[in-house]
């Protein structure tokens, strides 16, 4: 779809991700930081899952759309997440570096997605791990760098970084990773293929398909 008003032709890519992990670990926290530049001390759990939206500019022939779908920690105990993995190609698993269980429990989370959701060539897809709350004193395995690489290797993580929603630390960075993931796959497997028509779009002066049509919106 092509009608241009003023401005150039990009490639649009629509990626659905995943933000999964252990209750109370900042998933909400991290993308209310990564889209609307917020952040809140105050804690509310999540309810079954939300989601929100992030535009990215990602060079000059490329635009990404993520659809980022914070779901709820108490959801690994539920029955409901097959339904909202489907479709994913990628994730971002959130433990908290003060609270060893959360760490325990991200190869429950990684088992959990690895069994439900696949890439079209049944290959698992890309998750990276994040260590978050990092601006707090750490605990356990997070401490030693190589032992987390070597976590990271074994367990088929893309890589993980040490992330602080409250502070602002590696989100921007740890998104770009998987972007790059993500496109990379896109090259090779045409994830996008049932979107053809929608993937050239216009984007205008005035915002055209790259403006908010709500709240949830932000772009880099
Ligand atoms: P559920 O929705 O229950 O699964 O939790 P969640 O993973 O979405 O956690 P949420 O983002 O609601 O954050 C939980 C608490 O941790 C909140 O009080 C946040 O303010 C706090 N928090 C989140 N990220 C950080 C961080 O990077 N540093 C610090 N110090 N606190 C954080
Ligand atoms: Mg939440």
């Amino acid at each position: 779809m092509a009608a241009t008003t003023g401005g150039g032709e990009k490639r649009e890519h629509l990626y659905k991700v995943l933000v999964i992990g252990e209750l109370g670990t900042g998933k909400t926290s991290i993308i209310k930081r990564y889209v609307h530049q917020f952040f809140s001390q105050h804690y509310r759990a999540t309810i079954g899952v939300d989601f929100d939206l992030k535009v990215i500019n990602w060079d000059a022939d490329t635009l990404i759309r993520l659809q980022l779908w914070d779901i709820a920690g108490q959801e690994r105990f539920g029955n409901m997440t097959r339904v909202y993995y489907k479709e994913a190609v990628g994730c971002f698993i959130v433990f908290d570096v003060t609270r060893v269980s959360t760490f325990e429990a991200v190869q429950k989370w990684k088992n959990d997605l690895d069994s439900k959701v696949q890439l079209p060539d049944g290959s698992p897809i890309p998750c990276v791990l994040l260590a978050n709350k990092c601006d707090q004193s750490k605990e356990g395995i997070v401490t030693n760098q190589s032992q987390m690489e070597e976590y990271c290797r074994d367990r088929g993580f893309v890589t993980w970084y040490e992330t602080s929603a409250k502070e602002n630390v590696n989100i921007d960075e740890a998104a770009r990773c998987l972007v790059t993931k993500m496109l990379e796959n896109d090259r090779k497997l045409n994830l996008g293929h049932e979107d053809k028509d929608k993937d050239i779009v216009a984007i205008d002066n005035q915002g055209g398909s790259g403006k908010s049509s709500g709240s949830k919106f932000a772009c880099c």
